[in-house]
């Protein structure tokens, strides 16, 4: 009987683009997807936009578009990058649907029936210059648990620690920089306390759904304990699952103005994606659910497991619903051990350029797959081992038996192959299916190319060019036919990873679509096979170069290219480049003397945001800012460029500072920094101040060099 799966991998939030880590965790994904299908067993692999939350209400307001559209516009770039990366979602949705409105409400009024809804006031952070309860992301503060200053309200990039915004050591409001005050209001809480859920989670965590180390690390959840810090936990809490207008989310069933908090919907995204699809083929999505057998996996980051191990499966217990399967826990993906990749800073290797530069996607599939194993683990991706491992592994050693082998079979025709061959592969074949099936690909591909190098060494030593200069032709395509039936067999086993080139394969040796069972058996004798092609490039050091060459030393490159290509159209050096503007008057003033490199890197610039600005009474020079410029503190900074902003016109952008200036005391106060603007020194000829702004992705704090 094939297995039925409902796999998932969760839904990202829907007003940013995907970063490396999102393809990472959907690679991981769809391999096991794909592998599963191969194995004859029914997939349907659903992901969906998750649409709420006050991030997105608050991005949208800013881009002055409804949340509505505002989403719509970010899943309209989606399609690129799965279809970029070989990643075939069944269906993509999203957590705004009809669908998840509909079953997110239903099973809020399942869990109330079942008397595991209590409504209890809560003090909460309000914000009193914008005048609104901040949402968990817009406090920031030290972590509760392990310190980490500049954390979120609701959980921790370092630790993983969920907590209340509360919690938080010395909180600020992210939208205006001010502190917050307590307010306050009536929240729905889910009694994840309740002795039912209780004893329901601390079984299902520990029956074998979740990795060992996982497992263990939920245990903790359940135990009264102290904290490093002191406090103490006191084992499951209730949930608040409610969150005040303004928002963007669900309204709860009765309760006007009050909505339910993005993760309450976001995981039954998961389902109604699954409903929406089911219900466009015309199945019914309850019966798929009923079925006895079926198995529903999620894939998911390792910072996002409270919600997947605790919260989500107890929603779907105690609304009489199926609970998962497995939860499939990944680690982070760092670059060149960078930073890791965080929601918020995706940074380091950007998918669209990868594509943009012609890079084969199956090589980062193969790559990442080479990396990843079962286990809840941080992997990297490193630049000079993703050179080796593509053009040594895919090109020197799977690639290159096939374009060795084809030369020497008479008229493309296989003749009788080696029994103990096949025996060998029937091996590698069960191997590498059991490891697929667990995730554990980088063993599986470690043993593909050890395969691969055994077929490699075997044909070297027998020669078969050597032979056929001895007339011996017979021998040769024997040896040939039979490094092309473990070929073939090694093609299966990559092909979850490397559906294009699998492809590309079966076209080439004219088989059957390969699966784990069809090339166990060998092709037959007479076989006739397809012109061979080159099925892989090597990726190539301007290739990666180019990849993570920072957008500043692009532009630089792009300026070189355009500097030689107009001085060598005969213009005369000495002269600006027509691209360069007036550039006749130097902004009124004379350049200043040169200085060397390490005069300039005394001065420390950085992007600073400007979290708010407003103007300072008694000056009508002056505007005060303030700026995030990545420390766990706000700096107040005093710029004389009234003249030219209003306030609120700024409010939200990004901009440059000099952050290593002393502190100067003014007569409002003290001034932390400098904002750097561009003016001309000859203001009447040309008026204006311009304050500097970065192309987009510039993060507050990075340095500006
Ligand atoms: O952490 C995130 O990016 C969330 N948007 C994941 C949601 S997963 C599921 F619950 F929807
Ligand atoms: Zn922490």
């Amino acid at each position: 009987m094939p297995r039925q799966l409902f796999v998932t991998t969760a839904l990202p939030y829907a007003n940013g683009k995907f970063h490396i880590g999102h393809i990472m965790e959907y690679i991981q994904a769809d391999i096991w997807v794909r592998f599963q299908r191969m194995q004859g067993n029914i997939v349907n692999f659903v992901g969906a936009d998750d649409a709420h939350g006050a991030p997105i209400m608050i991005a949208a307001e800013k881009a002055g578009v409804t949340p509505q559209h505002f989403v719509a516009d970010i899943a309209a770039g989606r399609q690129q990058y799965l279809d970029g990366f070989h990643i075939r979602f069944d269906n993509w949705s999203s957590t705004d649907s009809p669908e998840n409105h509909e079953l997110a409400r239903q099973i809020y009024r399942d869990l109330k029936a079942n008397d595991l809804i209590e409504i209890k006031a809560v003090e909460q952070f309000f914000d009193p210059e914008k005048n609104m309860f901040l949402p968990d992301r817009y406090i920031k503060g030290t972590c509760p648990k392990c310190g980490t200053k500049d954390q979120y309200g609701d959980n921790c990039e370092n630790c993983g620690a969920v907590y209340a915004p509360t919690d938080l050591i010395n909180p600020y409001s992210a939208l205006s920089g001010a502190t917050p005050v307590m307010k306050s209001s009536e929240h729905f809480f889910f009694k994840l306390s309740d002795p039912r859920c209780v004893d329901f989670l601390q079984e299902w965590t520990q029956d074998g759904k979740l990795q060992p180390e996982v497992a263990n690390k939920v245990k903790e959840w359940f135990s009264v304990r102290t904290n490093p810090d002191g406090s103490k936990s006191e084992g499951l809490g209730d949930w608040d699952i409610s969150r005040d207008a303004p928002y963007f989310g669900i309204e709860i069933p009765d309760v006007p103005g009050k909505y339910f908090y993005v993760w309450l919907d976001a995981p039954v995204g998961y389902l109604a994606s699954l409903k929406n699809l089911l219900e466009k083929r015309g199945e019914n999505f309850d019966a798929y659910m009923a079925q006895p057998g079926l198995e529903q996996h999620h894939f998911i980051g390792k910072d996002i497991v409270t919600f997947h191990t605790l919260f989500w499966p107890a929603m779907l217990k105690f609304s009489g619903r199926k609970t998962p399967d497995k939860i499939h826990v990944h680690g982070f993906l760092t670059v060149n051990n960078g930073e890791k990749m965080s929601k918020s800073r995706g940074t380091g290797l950007d998918p669209l350029k990868y594509l943009s530069l012609g890079m084969n996607p199956e090589w980062l599939r193969y790559y990442l797959a080479a990396k990843l194993n079962a286990k809840n683990e941080d992997i990297d991706f490193n630049a000079d081992d993703f050179m080796l491992r593509v053009n040594s592994d895919l090109v020197g050693k799977f690639v290159n038996i096939a374009s060795r082998a084809a030369k020497f079979l008479p008229d493309g025709k296989l003749v009788e192959s080696n029994e103990q061959s096949q025996a060998k592969a029937a091996n590698l074949l069960q191997l590498v299916a059991e490891y697929l099936d667990q995730r554990e690909y980088g063993k599986a591909m470690r043993e593909v190319m050890a395969f691969a190098d055994g077929v490699n060494s075997s044909f070297d030593a027998a020669a078969p060019w050597k032979l056929v200069k001895e007339g011996k032709t017979q021998l040769a395509a024997q040896i040939s036919a039979d490094a092309m039936q473990m070929f073939r067999v090694m093609a299966a086993c990559l092909k979850p990873v490397m559906p294009g080139v699998a492809a590309a394969v079966e076209t080439f040796l004219r088989c059957e679509a390969l699966t784990f069972k069809t090339a166990a058996t060998p092709m037959v004798t007479g076989h006739q096979l397809g012109n061979y092609s080159h099925l892989m490039q090597r990726v190539t050091q301007d290739q990666l170069d180019a990849l993570f060459e920072s957008p500043v030393e692009q532009i630089r490159a792009q300026a070189a290219l355009e500097f030689v290509a107009n001085s060598s159209a005969g213009m005369p050096l000495s002269q600006p480049s027509p691209t360069s503007g007036r550039g006749s008057d130097q902004g009124g003033e004379e350049f200043a003397p040169l200085i060397t490199i390490d005069d300039f890197a005394k001065v420390d610039l950085r992007i600073a945001k400007i979290v708010n600005c407003e103007a300072v009474e008694g000056s009508i020079r002056l505007l005060r800012l303030t700026l995030d410029v990545g420390e766990e503190r706000m700096r107040n900074v005093f710029s004389g460029i009234a003249s030219a902003y209003k306030p609120e016109n700024l409010i939200g952008k990004h901009t440059v500072m000099v952050a290593n200036l002393a502190p100067r005391k003014m007569k409002f106060g003290i001034s932390e920094g400098m904002v750097l603007a561009a003016s001309s020194a000859d203001e009447k000829a040309q008026p204006g101040i311009y304050v500097l702004e970065p192309m987009p992705g510039a993060m507050p704090g990075m340095r500006v060099k």
